[in-house]
């Protein structure tokens, strides 16, 4: 298989005001191995007004090559197989993988046009591919209620044209549990337009896999702590590889946008940055009114994130992503450590001026009182030898009706009567935290996916933009599969106007 390198080392200075995302093109990989942003890497083309958008380098994963000379629309082709991957140094896993590569292929494209992916599974088991976030039709959307699965050497093209600009990612939706953790995910990109220029964009996919000493992958289980809990794994990875790899150096005063996704089975990521400034200023729908400056960001499975980094450190100094986990002592408590996903020697700047970057931003919201719910979703479960969870004491597929038409919105109020936390995520439709108020600061913006804490109840105000039939489910992989999900049916209001147009 090919070989990604991790992170390629940044050999821009600061662009100078009105550069766009081209200046970008004098990146080099520390290998020497191509870094394949093959769709991004063109000539600046400012000035010309017919000229195709100009699409911003995305550093550190590979990104598609779009095959359809078409400006309106992105034309790619997905193949899903079996390889082997260097997941950890020096030892190989067989492993899943989209067109070779953990994670897959970044899909890039502008906001408006048409997404065309010609997809391919290789697999010795059926899959589907699930576009996580985007409010595509549900005949789009990838779950075995809306498609069929793909059988081994079938194909199936999928054909939308994303709504809504933002971080968005896809993965299979059948076997998730066990196809996710061997490999296949993605992101799925859509620019702003116009495509905000920073001096950088990366590509920050953390996970974690479960591997044997030999390279394997641990066995999966179907009952016990793993079903609980949710598999953990023993390696943290950054993009498809064990953390940390070789130290990136960056220029003093680089403004970088990261998009940070999560593709773990269970584990919420807790991220901080040391020696750089760093804000958030996008979540899983888009933007924030205005940035927020974080000391940690909690990022749960399927969560998303925009985040502006600022290395201000003196030139020579260190700046790190790090990843904060739980482990047991030697004592059998449970403490926190700091473990480095990937370190950054901040290097002199040469003489430029700090660029003023516009960050995407939206409109501030009021929201409306919390009020009666709409729709109450208890968390709960048994075990009668093997652990089922429930919604409102029932296990998918055994679930509760929930009809209700687009154009409206509902007070959802989540209610988690276990101890464990749940990342709780809806298929095509956005929400917002209504309650409690401790979460709705901690917690802003446009969201498809939100953290309920055990024993905690969170309300959220959903959008039902989009028609069709969506599911909703925990997003810790083995708690869906044992029972956690439903679906809401949307129906048409026979207005006609497409999603995204009520934001
Ligand atoms: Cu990432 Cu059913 O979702
Ligand atoms: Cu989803
Ligand atoms: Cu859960």
């Amino acid at each position: 298989m090919r070989v990604v390198p991790l992170l390629v080392v940044v050999t821009l200075a600061a662009c100078a005001p009105g550069a766009d995302g081209a200046g970008h093109g004098g990146t080099s990989s520390s290998s020497g191995a191509a870094t394949g942003s093959s769709s991004s890497s063109s000539s600046s083309s400012s000035g010309s007004a017919v000229a195709p958008p100009q699409l911003p380098a995305l550093l550190h994963t590979t990104v598609a090559q779009d095959v359809n000379p078409d400006p309106q629309v992105v034309e790619v082709d997905l193949v899903a197989s079996v390889v082997e991957h260097a997941f950890a140094d020096g030892r190989l896993t067989q492993a899943y993988a989209y067109n070779g590569l953990i994670p897959g292929p970044t899909l890039q494209l502008q906001r408006g046009q048409r997404l065309l992916v010609h997809f391919t599974n290789q697999l010795p088991e059926p899959t589907t591919i699930h576009w996580h976030g985007l409010r595509i039709p549900d005949t789009m959307d990838g779950t075995p209620m809306t498609q069929t699965p793909v059988p081994p050497g079938g194909s199936f093209t999928y054909d939308f044209t994303p709504p809504d600009a933002g971080n968005f990612w896809y993965h299979p939706h059948y076997n998730t549990p066990q196809q996710m953790e061997r490999g296949l995910m993605g992101a799925v990109v859509v620019h702003e337009d116009p495509a905000v220029a920073f001096d950088a964009e990366r590509i920050i996919f953390t996970d974690d896999v479960r591997l044997e000493a030999d390279g394997s992958l641990a066995p999966f289980q179907q009952s016990g702590m793993d079903v609980m809990h949710g598999r953990g794994g023993n390696v943290l990875l950054l993009n498809g590889a064990e953390a940390p790899r070789a130290p990136v150096t960056v220029t003093r005063g680089t403004q970088e946008r990261w998009r940070v996704f999560n593709g773990a089975n269970a584990r919420t990521m807790s991220l901080s940055v040391a020696g750089a400034t760093f804000a958030v200023f996008g979540t899983d729908g888009g933007p924030l009114p205005r940035p927020r400056v974080r000391a940690r960001l909690s990022v749960a499975a399927g969560e998303r994130y925009d985040v502006l980094v600022y290395f201000d450190g003196a030139p020579g100094s260190t700046a790190a992503l790090l990843s904060h986990v739980l482990v047991l002592d030697g004592n059998g408590n449970v403490v926190e450590e700091e473990r480095v996903l990937q370190e950054f020697q901040v290097a002199t700047a040469p003489d430029a001026p700090l660029r003023d970057i516009v960050l995407p931003s939206s409109a501030e919201v009021t929201l409306p009182p919390e009020g009666p719910p709409d729709r109450t979703l208890v968390i709960s479960g048994y075990n009668d030898g093997t652990v089922h969870f429930t919604i409102n004491g029932r296990s998918f597929p055994d679930e509760e009706a929930w009809e209700t038409t687009q154009g409206t919105t509902a007070q959802v109020r989540i209610d988690n009567q276990l101890g464990m936390e749940h990342p709780f995520h809806f298929h095509g439709q956005f929400f917002r935290v209504l309650a409690p108020a401790a979460r709705v600061r901690s917690d802003p913006g446009v969201k498809d996916t939100v953290l309920v804490a055990g024993g905690e109840t969170v309300t959220v105000l959903v959008d039902f933009s989009n028609p069709g039939h969506w599911m909703y489910h925990c997003h810790i992989l083995e708690h869906a599969e044992a029972g956690m999900g439903a679906h809401v049916t949307v129906h048409p209001d026979g207005s006609g106007h497409a999603p995204g147009t009520g934001h």
